[in-house]
């Protein structure tokens, strides 16, 4: 297990597309452990593996509550319900923070490190980790969808 560099935006690898997983190998355990290293050293939710400058379709998420530690490769979500408008952030576009609208409910299936299958049902802070995520594996940043930045100071 590893900690691995986080890329910023500006870094281009950042804004491709991300391929999907076919091999389900040591070697992407190994990502998987190290992409928690990370995103726990970073103090994160989520963080895909395009931001330790992998193009894979590998995403961790943990919102430190109790069942939503996941690893999701090939993740797709199926259905989006609501919307409401939540303050953001991401690890590689770091002191920056806003508005964003997302989902109320979002279900997702996706492989586990092995290749199984599961379908997960997520609201409030999963079901964020979950859009933003996924945007990742598209080249996407959170930054695109901001309806209003907030001061710096003011978080939290
Ligand atoms: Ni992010």
């Amino acid at each position: 297990m590893a900690i691995r560099n986080i890329r910023e935006e500006g870094d281009e690898i950042l804004r491709k597309k991300s391929r999907e997983v076919s091999v389900f190998d040591e070697k992407l355990s190994v990502l998987i452990d190290d992409m928690y290293d990370t995103m726990y050293q970073a103090n994160g939710v989520g963080l895909a593996a395009v931001q330790v400058g992998i193009l894979k379709r590998v995403v961790v998420v943990d919102t430190r509550e109790e069942g939503e530690k996941l690893e999701l490769v090939n993740p797709e979500i199926i259905s989006k319900q609501g919307s409401r408008e939540v303050l953001e952030g991401c690890l590689s576009v770091p002191g920056v923070h806003g508005y964003v609208v997302r989902p109320e409910k979002v279900t997702l299936k996706a492989q586990d490190r092995h290749g199984e299958w599961h379908e997960y049902s997520a609201e409030g802070l999963l079901a964020q980790a979950f859009c933003h995520e996924t945007e990742h594996l598209d080249g996407g940043l959170f930054v695109d969808k901001v309806t209003e930045y907030i001061d710096n100071e003011d978080y939290e």
